[in-house]
């Protein structure tokens, strides 16, 4: 089959100065990957690109703080990254970096076009600057309370709390983040902006038509919430060292804001995959480009990232659906490890395996609101869900094949249940089409009940021997189901359906034409779990260490 359409799937580019947490992998690079592999399995042409975000201030303070340069500090850290998301399943086309080569190139050809077109200016700015430290202060070196809502830590560039993209100087008792000290002056600076106020219409109609594109409702209302009182220039440059210098007379000692190169960045680290293809996928009328982000980076995707494409007139694909989540919170906090609440990726993978927290954190995917998570609840999620209706219902079905292996005639089923196996599968697709993942998820618990169903209410191991023809058609609709679950569960716990899949023979990466074929069961006398208990004294054990 020819599928016109190329996908491009990227998940927000992690910032390489500290391990993720359950929060960031569950908001953007999680969701993105699922989604990926469903089209792997629906045999799609798609890439899935992601990488680590090198720039900004707070690699450069962790640098200092640690005596490495912030090149040496984002390396270590982004290889560390990197084994981690490899640990978690994840199947990157190419997990790049900003810091490249190929990034700056693109960075340079996009402000050299945004110029060309007359979208950027020199605009005059007053920065903080700390007396103690006798620096510079960036925004993001900069705490204090957001105007907007009150948050207490709000950063010079944005509430975190709220999401709002803030001014430094609208802070309230603004604070240097370096010496903890009050003892700042707003100087003036030059600084080079992009004009969105001239792209405002632009971006507004980008908006209104691409938002059609399954974005979820809370991401279009604050998108065009983000736009509604007018655009200004925003600032594209900053007074510091780390970052790609920027090529204009009087600008030396500036470099580029961090959010213009990490942008740019999705670009970028598609030609550092590919050099000759990564035009295909940028530059065509066929592309889909689906973006999954957390919240607090929506206004960057909505606003100042489309403006910079469309400014360029380079002719770049638009985001065609920005997937942006809520929060997984942790005891109704937002995870942070600076604060010392939630879990990183590390700790997770001492604690369980990849499989178990892919499919707890989709489960809890805040799709629409967000959701809190706890140990209690995963240990129900994986005690009562995937071991109790998923992992036992294989064992058993496997099982009772190898049991009873000479009495099941292949081929009848209960033809009564095949309509709804079918409405169940579809439900599942079409909730994938429509990006509604912790749904499609739903669906497959779904399936895996209709199985549980049919065990209790036929109890077929009564009818071995005695009415074999019964027990062969519920057998075979009960390996039909199962088998139907290793291929779609694919997407959430890729081990599960590796283990699975190889009950049936097969050994290659599963996809959506399987479907259909025809199964050969190969029976072991004493099949693997799928999935194991998590026990009481192990969560007490998680509760003791993070309360
Ligand atoms: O918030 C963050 O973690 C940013 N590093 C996300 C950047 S997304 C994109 F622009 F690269
Ligand atoms: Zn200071």
């Amino acid at each position: 089959m020819v599928y016109l359409v190329k996908h491009i799937i990227t998940a927000a580019l992690p910032y390489a100065y500290s391990i993720p947490h359950l929060g960031n992998f569950v908001g953007s690079i999680l969701p993105a990957d699922v989604y990926f592999k469903y089209l792997n399995l629906k045999g799609e042409d798609a890439i899935f690109i992601c990488g680590s975000d090198q720039h900004g201030t707070p690699i450069e303070l962790k640098a200092i703080q640690a005596k490495k340069s912030p090149e040496e500090l984002s390396e270590e850290m982004h290889r560390t990254i990197n084994e981690l998301f490899a640990g978690f399943e994840c199947s990157f086309t190419h997990y790049g970096k900003t810091h490249s080569e190929k990034n700056k190139e693109e960075v340079y050809e996009i402000f050299n076009a945004l110029k060309e077109g007359g979208y950027i200016k020199e605009v005059e700015r007053t920065q903080a600057y700390c007396n103690f430290d006798k620096r510079f202060l960036i925004d993001r070196l900069i705490e204090g309370t957001c105007p907007y809502c009150g948050y207490k830590s709000a950063k010079g560039d944005q509430c975190d709390n709220c999401g709002k993209v803030l001014d430094a100087k609208d802070l309230i008792s603004p604070m240097c983040m370096m010496c903890g000290r009050s003892d700042i002056s707003f100087l003036a600076v030059k600084a080079l902006a992009i004009a969105l106020d001239k792209l405002e219409k632009e971006i507004k109609s980008f908006i209104m038509e691409n938002s059609k594109n399954n974005w979820p409702k809370t991401v279009t209302n604050k998108s065009l919430s983000f736009i509604s009182s007018g655009l200004q220039p925003r600032d594209i440059t900053r007074n510091m060292s780390w970052g790609f210098k920027v090529p204009e007379k009087g600008f030396e000692d500036s470099v580029f804001y961090v959010w213009f190169d990490a942008l740019i960045g999705y670009i970028g680290i598609t030609r550092e995959w590919d050099e000759k293809r990564w035009k295909d996928y940028w530059i065509s009328n066929e592309t889909k480009l689906i973006q999954f982000m957390g919240k607090d980076n929506l206004e960057f995707h909505a606003v100042m990232w489309p403006g910079m494409l469309i400014g360029s007139g380079l002719g770049f694909a638009l985001p065609t659906t920005l997937k942006a989540s809520e929060y997984l919170t942790f005891k109704s906090m937002k995870f942070s490890k600076s604060k010392g609440t939630g879990i990183d990726l590390r700790d997770a993978l001492r604690i369980l395996d990849a499989d178990y927290w892919r499919f707890a954190l989709m489960y809890l995917y805040p799709e629409t609101a967000d959701t809190d998570f706890s140990f209690e609840m995963l240990q129900e999620i994986v005690n009562s869900i995937m071991n109790d209706k998923i992992g036992n219902l294989v064992q058993r079905v496997f099982k009772l094949c190898y049991m009873h292996k000479e009495t099941i005639s292949e081929g009848m089923m209960l033809e009564q249940y095949r309509p709804k196996i079918d409405e169940i599968i579809e439900q599942y697709k079409d909730r994938f089409e429509k990006l509604e993942l912790r749904e499609a998820l739903r669906s497959l618990i779904g399936l895996a009940e209709l199985g549980n169903q049919i065990v209790s209410e036929s109890k077929p191991w009564e009818l071995a021997g005695s009415d074999n023809e019964s027990f062969s058609r519920i057998m075979n609709t009960l390996k039909e189901i199962v088998y139907d679950i290793g291929i779609l569960i694919y997407p959430f716990s890729p081990n599960a359906s590796r283990k699975i899949l190889e009950s049936f023979s097969i050994d290659k990466e599963p996809n959506m034409g399987m479907l259909l074929e025809n199964i050969r069961i190969n029976l072991k006398k004493d099949p693997e779990p799928i999935f194991r208990k998590i026990k009481d004294k192990d969560i007490q054990q998680e509760l003791q260490d993070k309360g």
